[in-house]
């Protein structure tokens, strides 16, 4: 298992990332109340992991669709939150891809002014990128990402084998955030050169994942809020919509 600690004036967090990442859940459910927000798609995907790893927390599903990351389900979320009468020390997790990291990462940060948050990641564009550095955001009056907060995760757990059920599309989103790294890292543009025709494979893009982490970590350590340097990794979504229209 790899871990990146990331170092940042709010936090340290730590990343694992690798096969069994996703094993830290039930230690790091043990011992008080905790609470979980998924996404409809999630949730069908992995039955046993909320009917088993999640059994005694409420979950949260939240629609799956980018749309639905609004500020009003973050107040559903949060007066779910309340319902289950969780306190200061309790924890959220996010399981799911950027939709969920986003919402409910501004879930725990809002909630009795910020408890611990948990970011398990299911996409390649959540595990490669957007669970990674305290982002968190939802849209209002349709204005993206709008309503946020920095607020850093103490645990990210990058799990491979989520990515196992990707649709073809979410895989290309991901891609885009590795070709946006690669324009960043020369070492990671010569990892892409060198297997051109690997691309397609889940394996190797998996295997990108951690040297695209620990370009980000360093970014974010340097640039926590966005006053300089952590620009440079807002050009992901557009990379990504290229590749989606270069590839059909
Ligand atoms: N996705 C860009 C950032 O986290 O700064």
């Amino acid at each position: 298992m790899e871990k990146i600690v990331l170092h940042t004036p709010s936090l340290e967090g730590t990343v694992y990332i690798g096969e069994g990442a996703a094993e830290r859940l039930p230690e790091l459910l043990r011992g008080q109340k905790n609470f979980a927000v998924t996404d409809s798609n999630v949730r069908a995907l992995y039955p046993d992991l909320f009917s088993r790893t999640f059994r005694e927390t409420p979950v949260f599903v939240l629609p799956a669709g980018e749309e639905n990351k609004t500020f009003e389900n973050l107040g559903k979320i949060l007066a779910a939150m309340a319902e289950a009468g969780l306190h200061r020390s309790s924890r959220l997790f996010a399981v799911g891809g950027g939709v969920v990291g986003d919402i409910g990462g501004l879930a725990a940060a809002l909630y009795m002014r910020g408890i611990s948050c948990m970011q398990v990641p299911t996409t390649l564009l959540a595990q490669v990128d957007s669970a990674v550095g305290g982002k968190t955001a939802v849209d209002l009056s349709g204005v993206k990402n709008v309503v946020g907060a920095f607020f850093q995760p103490c645990e990210v757990l990058v799990d491979p084998r989520f990515l196992l059920t990707l649709p073809a599309r979410e895989i290309k989103c991901g891609l885009g955030e590795i070709v946006k790294y690669a324009a960043l890292d020369a070492d990671i543009f010569q990892a892409l050169r060198e297997n051109e025709n690997r691309l397609g494979e889940l394996g190797f893009l998996a295997s990108l994942v951690s040297p695209c982490l620990r370009h980000k970590a360093k970014v974010v350590e340097a640039d926590e809020r966005e006053s300089g340097e952590r620009k440079s990794l807002n050009v992901g979504h557009t990379t990504g919509h290229a590749v989606e229209l270069s590839s059909g």
